[in-house]
């Protein structure tokens, strides 16, 4: 019997990882098996992956040894860092460079980077379109990304850039589902006027990924943005009343009004809405509907998968329901 292709997943308890884990499990061919990366192999979600099947094998991000040795023997690693767990574009990059020095001595055939845009290469530091965040950032959770980039071409690795796009999700977990107003009205917020913003199930991103493993060397070198649909926020907002069967109003706000929203992050994620929006081109031009499909022909639309888990969105009023 051909022996598989080992895949390891960094993240495979999260949302990217996670769907990279069950494609590779769902994949009828069998032509891949998969190492799901965690720091805690006795979680609750461990063992759930272990149960469905996936080589379960302790990791962190802190630790290079243990990504050596979680890569030994691997054909291919999936790698994504989080930024969300300690807001640092720092921690990220030497993240990043952890996981590629460990690709490196490992020999690993195909690497993918779970990457975005560095926004400083469109808004140098002494634009002041966007304000600079810690010092030398324009958007943090994406810019230390963008620039890990070099850490994987510089060291040789045979690795695809993955451009991902906003998560769905958020609607359910990132608390940028739908609220109501002081006039009672259901809306989403969101500071991109009347641009597009490229979104995606999250459990796409990995389905997206196996497609990408599944190509061979097709990919190597090269950028792969992706994306299930490119919708304005009316868009979204008629989507989600027509779903929902309750009117759910566009609130289109300046960036500088969601930078002030109070919550962590905040910041970052006007700056983030406002690149997506400045450069709408770029951005929805880097992330090809037609190529998603053709490497995840699964791919969601936003009404598939709000059909899928409208029951999963928290409206104010009315508790999310599991
Ligand atoms: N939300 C969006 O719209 C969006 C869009 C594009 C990109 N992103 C990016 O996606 C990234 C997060 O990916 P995700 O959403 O898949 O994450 P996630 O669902 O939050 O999953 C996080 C997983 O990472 C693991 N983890 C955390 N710290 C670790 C460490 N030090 N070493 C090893 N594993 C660690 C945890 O696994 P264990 O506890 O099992 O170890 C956890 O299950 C962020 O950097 C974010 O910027 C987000």
């Amino acid at each position: 019997m051909k022996e598989k292709k080992i895949i390891a997943v960094v993240g495979a308890t999260g949302a990217q990882g996670g769907g990279l884990v069950r494609a590779i499990l769902n994949d009828p061919s069998g032509e891949f098996a998969v190492r799901a990366l965690t720091r805690d192999i006795h979680s609750d979600k461990a063992k759930a992956l272990a149960r469905l099947g996936a080589e379960v094998t302790a990791a962190d991000l802190d630790s290079e040894t243990s990504l050596t040795q979680a890569f030994t023997g691997a054909y291919g690693a999936y790698c994504v860092t989080f930024f969300w767990t300690h807001f640092s574009p720092e921690k990220e990059l030497a993240e990043a460079t952890t996981m590629a020095k460990a690709a490196s001595q490992t020999g690993l055939q195909h690497v993918i980077w779970s990457t975005l845009e560095d926004t400083r290469r469109w808004v140098p530091l002494t634009d002041n379109r966007l304000p600079t965040l810690m010092g030398k950032y324009k958007v943090p959770h994406f810019d230390a990304k963008g620039e890990a980039n070099a850490v994987f071409s510089k060291l040789g690795l045979p690795a695809t850039f993955l451009l991902t796009s906003f998560y769905w999700d958020n609607l359910i977990h990132f608390g940028m589902g739908p609220k109501r107003g002081q006039d009672g009205r259901l809306a989403i917020t969101f500071p991109m006027g009347d641009k597009k913003l490229p979104g995606i199930a999250a459990e796409d991103i990995g389905k997206c990924a196996f497609g990408i493993f599944k190509n061979g060397r097709e990919l190597i070198g090269r950028t792969a943005g992706i994306a299930g649909e490119h919708l304005t926020g009316a868009q979204m907002a008629a989507t989600l009343s027509t779903v929902l069967g309750t009117e759910v109003l566009y609130n289109s706000v300046s960036p500088e009004v969601y930078r002030n929203l109070g919550f962590p992050g905040a910041d970052d994620l006007g700056n983030m809405f406002q690149f997506k929006r400045d450069f709408e081109k770029d951005f929805c031009g880097a992330r090809s509907l037609a190529f998603s499909r053709s490497i995840n022909p699964d791919l969601l639309t936003f009404e598939q998968w709000l059909l899928e888990n409208k029951n999963r969105i928290p409206l104010e009023g009315k508790a999310a329901q599991a």
